[in-house]
C-alpha cells in the first residue's frame, strides 16, 4: 500500500484527497495547522509558514513516501508575507526537505489556481526566486522585490508553477520523482468566501456568468488522486486545470 502524505488535510479539497486515499487502501499521513476531524493513520499539527517548525515535524514523518499532495493554502486576503510563507515558501521547504525519502516512481502534487495563469507576463521574477536556495533567502529576496497585497494570491501561485515545471524535470531525471500541479478554479470549500472579498464583486460575478458552477471538491480531489497514482506515471512537470473550462474562456 502506498503512503501518502497531504498537507491542508483538515479541509476542503485536502480532506477529500484523504478520504479517496484512504478508499483506495493508501496509508494517509496528515499536516495541517487545524486538528482534522476525520481518523487518519497519523496526523502532524504544523504551521506550514514556519521553517523551524517543518523542520522539528521531518522527525516525525515516515522515512518512505509514495505521494506528498501539497494542498495548504491561504487566500490573498491573508497578509502578503504569510501567504508567501504557506502558499510557496514553505511548500517548497517541505519538498525539498523531503525528496531523498522518496520512493521510486513517487509523485508530488503541488495545488495552485486558475489564477495562476499569467506567469508568463512575470516569468524572470518567478524564475530568480525559484533560484534561491532556502526558506530565508526566499523572505530576503521578497524584501527587495516587494509583492502587492492586491495581487500577492496570484503571484505565489504563479511562482509555485513557475518552480514546479522547472524543477519536476531534474528530480525525475535524478530521484524518480515526478512533480505536477492541478489549477482549480473557484471550488465549494471555506475559502470560497475569501475569494470574493479578494478579488471584488464584480470579477467574481463575471467568472460566475462564465462558469457552470463552482467545483466540488471531490473533482480536483480525482485528479490529484491520478496524479499519484502509477497510471500518471509518464506525467511530469504541467499543471492541470480543474475549472470545468473557466480558464479556456479568457483566451
Ligand atoms: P480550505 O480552507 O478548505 O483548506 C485549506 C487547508 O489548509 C485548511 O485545512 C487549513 O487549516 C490549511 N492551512 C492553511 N494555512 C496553513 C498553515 N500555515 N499550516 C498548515 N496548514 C494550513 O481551502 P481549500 O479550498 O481546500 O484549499 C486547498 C488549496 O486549493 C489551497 O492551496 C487553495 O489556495 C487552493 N485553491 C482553492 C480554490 C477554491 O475556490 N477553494 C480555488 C483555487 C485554488
Amino acid at each position: 500500500n502506498k503512503t501518502l502524505l497531504i498537507t491542508g488535510v483538515s479541509s476542503g479539497i485536502g480532506a477529500d484527497v484523504a478520504r479517496l486515499a484512504r478508499f483506495h487502501g493508501a496509508r494517509v499521513i496528515g499536516i495541517d495547522r487545524n486538528q482534522p476531524s476525520m481518523t487518519l493513520d497519523d496526523f502532524i499539527q504544523v504551521d506550514l509558514g514556519n521553517p523551524t517548525a517543518i523542520d522539528a515535524a521531518l522527525a516525525a514523518l515516515p522515512e518512505k513516501i509514495d505521494a506528498l499532495c501539497n494542498i495548504a493554502g491561504v487566500p490573498g486576503t491573508a497578509d502578503v508575507e504569510l501567504v508567501g510563507r504557506v502558499n510557496y515558501l514553505g511548500l517548497r521547504h517541505l519538498t525539498e526537505a523531503l525528496i531523498p525519502r522518496f520512493n521510486k516512481n513517487a509523485s508530488i502534487v503541488n495545488v495552485a489556481s486558475v489564477l495562476g495563469i499569467e506567469w508568463p507576463q512575470r516569468l524572470e521574477k518567478h524564475k530568480a526566486l525559484a533560484d534561491t536556495s532556502y526558506f530565508e533567502e526566499g523572505v530576503a529576496w521578497l524584501k527587495k522585490n516587494p509583492v502587492p497585497q492586491e495581487t500577492c494570491y496570484q503571484y505565489f501561485k504563479e511562482a509555485l508553477i513557475v518552480w514546479s515545471t522547472q524543477q519536476a524535470f531534474t528530480w525525475f531525471r535524478d530521484h524518480g520523482v515526478r512533480m505536477n500541479c492541478v489549477a482549480p478554479g473557484p471550488v465549494f470549500t471555506p475559502i470560497l468566501g475569501d475569494f470574493v472579498s479578494m478579488l471584488g464583486e464584480e470579477r467574481v460575478q463575471k467568472d460566475a456568468e462564465r462558469m457552470l458552477r463552482p467545483a466540488y471538491s471531490d473533482e480536483v480531489a480525482e485528479v490529484i488522486a491520478f496524479l499519484c497514482s502509477d497510471a500518471s506515471r509518464w506525467v511530469c512537470g504541467v499543471n492541470i486545470p480543474v475549472d470545468g473550462g473557466l480558464a479556456s474562456t479568457y483566451l
